[in-house]
């Protein structure tokens, strides 16, 4: 789906449709436009339009033909930009049928227009596709829109315009991850990563089975085998000359088009949801797009581990043992461990490269989502410094994200009687996440020195899809987490 129209005007007058007018809460429910349109505070408060987050007031201002629909949008207690990019959410929802919107937020700063922007434009998305019957309600919206922010400036200009790059890249993460696995199998995935990255300009390069089987990519192999539908990998690099030495960041997806489990089956409820699986290469793909269309000087390769986890006469099966990328063995205890196995090989691949940190994004665990439920990333990784940047760049977004340890006495649990390593301890579900992420810091390589590369493991397995209520500018569904923090790390890198 299109992203809303988003364009700078210089007064309310220069564009149709209704205004959005923030109200921040407190002691007076307090307007933040540049006019008062009539609503005094005494107004706001007969209106209960007392500024409360995520309530939307619906009143005519002006009178005559000045008249004019406008929409008084909670703010909360706080102006900073997550409100301002919730409460652009929450006016892309409550707009209804409306397509146009104005907005004015008095005087605000460039970032202030770029948050509320972002929000408006991620509050706006959805997966029409399948939808046959578009039926209009509140916590749906459809329809083309066009939002025009009153503002002035080459700052403010700018910042509107990363607002539009940013929700895209959101966008277009959140309609892969929402796209059924009969419309989206590796192969799907591996093409629709070639036509983006070639119309911007980034290298790309697909492996298909045998050329998996060559470079000794055991991982993605052995969980794609069971499938009618072969795995994939693809590897994605922007590199601009001015970027020559910056430094280089290595982005790894789990990939999975559908995870039923394989021959260790999910029960049927558990299968539900399972086309996300690949949502973590999803916001690779999205976020190397925003990066190379932001210009950002900064090296930036994308692993993408594509494969579909079947049961079938040709599966994996437990007690297999596999040997990945680089020589490791693995006995397979469980095939429903599936993502561990493919980013083991996007991590040796990635570590090959020697980049300065490794960041994988996976929809990992199920006990991620018990240890900090389903709007929270898991952060693990080997050392502070990458593992603050995310964290900082994740509270500049307004991504929900907490750090976890790896506590010395899992790796124990890795041991296996007959290869190197395990990928999951029959019996043992303490700890889910962090073993989960022990296993995949063996596959982690070392630098020039002999030091183990930077690297960063999020865990998406609860943020990833949204399955309550549309809120702030999160929609139903796929979220696009964390494609947003991904940018901002790497931006962050270039200022
Ligand atoms: N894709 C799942 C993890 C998942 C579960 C993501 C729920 C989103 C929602 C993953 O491949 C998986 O099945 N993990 C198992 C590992 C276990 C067998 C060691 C899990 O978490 O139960
Ligand atoms: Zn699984
Ligand atoms: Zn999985």
């Amino acid at each position: 789906m299109q992203i809303p129209e988003l364009q700078l005007i210089a007064a309310a007058a220069d564009a149709d449709g209704a205004l959005l007018l923030p109200v921040l809460a407190g002691d007076e429910p307090a307007l933040l436009a540049a006019d008062d349109y009539g609503l005094t505070a005494e107004r706001l408060r007969r209106l209960d339009a007392t500024g409360k987050a995520g309530r939307a007031t619906r009143v005519l201002v002006g009178d005559g033909d000045e008249e004019r629909t406008a929409l008084l949008i909670g703010v909360g207690d706080e102006r900073d930009a997550e409100s301002l990019r919730r409460a652009g959410g929450v006016a892309a929802r409550a707009l209804g049928a409306d397509t146009a919107a104005v907005l004015d937020l008095g005087a605000a700063a460039a970032e202030e227009l770029e948050a509320f922007a972002t929000g408006f434009a991620l509050g706006a998305h959805k997966l029409d596709r399948y939808v046959t019957n578009d039926s209009e309600d509140d916590d749906e919206p459809a329809g083309e829109r066009a939002l025009s922010l009153i503002g002035e400036g080459d700052e403010a200009a700018a910042a509107v315009e990363r607002a539009g790059v940013l929700a895209e890249a959101v966008c277009l993460a959140r309609d892969l991850a929402n796209t059924p696995s009969n419309d989206l199998v590796p192969e799907d995935f591996a093409q629709i990563a070639v036509e983006r990255a070639e119309a911007l300009g980034i290298e790309v390069e697909v492996w298909d089975e045998p050329r998996l089987a060559d470079e000794g990519c055991g991982g993605l192999i052995g969980v794609g085998q069971g499938s009618a539908n072969p795995p994939r990998l693809v590897r994605l690099s922007w590199s601009p000359a001015e970027a020559a030495d910056a430094p280089h960041v290595a982005l790894v997806g789990k990939g999975i088009t559908f995870d039923t489990g394989g021959l260790s089956l999910k029960p049927p409820a558990s299968m539900v949801g399972m086309k996300f699986d690949m949502s973590g290469a999803a916001s690779v793909l999205a976020s190397i797009t925003a990066i190379a269309r932001l210009g950002i000087p900064v090296r930036v390769s994308g692993w993408l581990c594509l494969a579909e986890n079947m049961p079938s006469a040709h599966s994996i099966k437990p007690d297999d043992v596999l040997r990945m990328r680089g020589g490791t063995t693995v006995e397979v205890t469980n095939t429903d461990a599936e993502g561990r196995l493919v980013l083991a090989d996007g991590l040796v691949l990635a570590s090959e490269a020697k980049p300065d940190v490794i960041i994988d994004i996976a929809t990992l665990t199920g006990a991620a989502i018990i240890a900090l439920g389903n709007r929270t990333t898991g952060v693990m990784g080997n050392e502070e410094t990458w593992r603050e940047r995310v964290l900082a760049a994740a509270g500049t977004t307004g991504e929900a994200m907490w750090s976890m340890p790896i506590p010395e006495e899992i790796a124990d649990r890795l041991d296996s009687n007959v290869a190197d390593l395990v990928n999951a301890k029959p019996g043992d579900r303490a700890a889910g996440m962090l073993f989960a992420a022990a296993f995949l810091e063996r596959f982690v390589g070392d630098d020039d020195r002999g030091e183990p590369i930077p690297w960063v493991h999020l865990d998406i397995a609860g943020p990833a899809d949204n399955g309550g209520g549309a809120h702030g500018y999160t929609p139903k569904g796929a979220t696009g987490v964390p494609v947003r923090t991904l940018v901002e790390t790497v931006a962050a890198l270039a200022r």
